[in-house]
């Protein structure tokens, strides 16, 4: 068994063809074999070459095998997308764009209207928007931040890259629209986005996460060793099972069973389109953990499982106590013990997508409703107020 406190440069694990050297992005530019240099090439080619061995130039002009790519800690020229080895990532490139949308789509007048009128909704359900608000209009930025940041840099396929700037800019999308609800309603601003601040179960989430994220964004983070690699392992889990995997949902179920009972329903079909592309990130991540599991498998001890387990234990009861503050009696048809439920239920379903065992005894799902709200294509009059094609430096139209 390995010993992650020796400093290890190279994975034990013997890949499955040799590793070849490091390679720049830098190379993308190198000409293949056979074709004429030109410019600077031709120049560089000119000098006397004095070495033995294949200089570093030669190997990064190499093409690219499939074969030879790996998801961490790669060899293989990052910015040549093709030929495919993960396939399933730039499937997922490909759904994501399909699904593309925009806030301003979404009509919020039955919003305004309800929001504005004092009998419209009871006080416990305008807590239910805020504090929802007040998590989320932050939470994407931290997601957006520690793909930019952090993820991107870490990962050497360059179809998982694709599909991470992709992901990015969801984030984008998701944040603007967080923001779109707070204008359209009117409620203060700086409330809203200061709340991860001064809310307590929104911070405790944040705090929860932060460490993860930084992990990944510090510059002078580097894999290639046992323990680095695991602590990037590490923060993939918690960010993709545990962020977008359990913090969200709460949130999720809140506005969406007010739009099943008509209330805030511009709302809710944002936070529709929002789910559709969150679970797409889930099952992206989950895929990253389990390709750079199989590909390393010596990160996966049963100590580093425990840690794993640890920390879903305790994202369960940081989302409980955010269900807790925000629906401190029943609501909607909701209460805080049916989502103790719904939590051990989706935290058994994480743990047991990236080959954990379940956590929690006979977790049953009391939202079932929520697996035909995420598959879009049920809702046959979902698409109905949307744009029809996208247009540049002009006015939407409308179907
Ligand atoms: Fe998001
Ligand atoms: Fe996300």
């Amino acid at each position: 068994m390995l010993n992650f406190d020796d400093d290890v440069v190279a994975p034990v694990a013997a890949p499955a063809t040799p590793a070849k050297p490091a390679v720049a992005p830098v190379a993308a530019h190198a000409a293949q074999p056979g074709t004429p240099l030109s410019g600077y090439h031709a120049q560089m080619n000119e000098q006397p070459q004095t070495v033995t061995e294949p200089p570093v130039e030669v190997a990064k002009a190499s093409r690219v095998r499939a074969e030879d790519k790996r998801v961490i800690n790669g060899g293989a020229d990052v910015n040549q997308l093709v030929p495919f080895k993960y396939t399933w990532a730039w499937d997922k490139y490909l759904a994501g764009c399909a699904n593309h949308w925009m806030p301003q789509e979404i009509n919020m007048q039955r919003d305004i209207e309800l929001w504005k009128r004092a009998d419209g909704l009871t006080d416990d359900e305008r807590l239910i928007i805020k504090r929802n608000l007040g998590f989320f209009v932050t939470a994407d930025s931290l997601a957006a931040n520690n793909i930019v940041l952090g993820t991107y840099r870490h990962i050497t396929a360059p179809e998982c890259r694709q599909y991470l700037l992709r992901q990015a800019f969801e984030e984008a999308i998701h944040t603007h629209a967080y923001q779109y609800i707070v204008q359209s309603l009117g409620l203060d601003e700086s409330e809203i986005f200061n709340a991860y601040h001064e809310v307590k179960c929104i911070r405790d989430k944040d705090d929860f996460l932060i460490p993860f994220i930084n992990t990944l964004t510090d510059p002078n983070f580097k894999t290639g060793t046992p323990q680095a690699d695991q602590d990037l392992l590490k923060s993939l889990i918690v960010f993709s099972c545990i962020m977008e995997g359990l913090f969200f949902y709460v949130g999720f179920v809140q506005i969406l069973s007010m739009g099943r009972q008509n209330k805030m329903t511009g709302a809710a079909e944002q936070y529709q389109y929002i789910l559709r592309d969150e679970s797409m990130h889930c099952n992206f991540g989950i895929d990253l953990v389990n390709t750079i599991k199989m590909e390393n498998p010596h990160l996966w001890t049963e100590s580093f499982k425990d840690e794993i387990r640890g920390l879903m234990r305790r994202g369960v009861e940081l989302e409980y106590a955010y269900a807790e503050d925000t629906m401190p009696r029943g609501v909607l048809g909701l209460n805080a013990t049916q989502f103790k439920e719904y939590l051990r239920f989706i935290a058994n379903r994480r743990c047991q997508q990236i080959g954990i065992d379940p956590l929690f005894d006979k977790a049953e799902n009391p939202f079932p409703w929520m697996s035909e709200v995420m598959d879009l294509k049920k809702e046959k009059n979902f698409f109905e107020t949307r744009v029809t094609e996208y247009q540049t430096g002009g006015a939407l139209s409308w179907e």
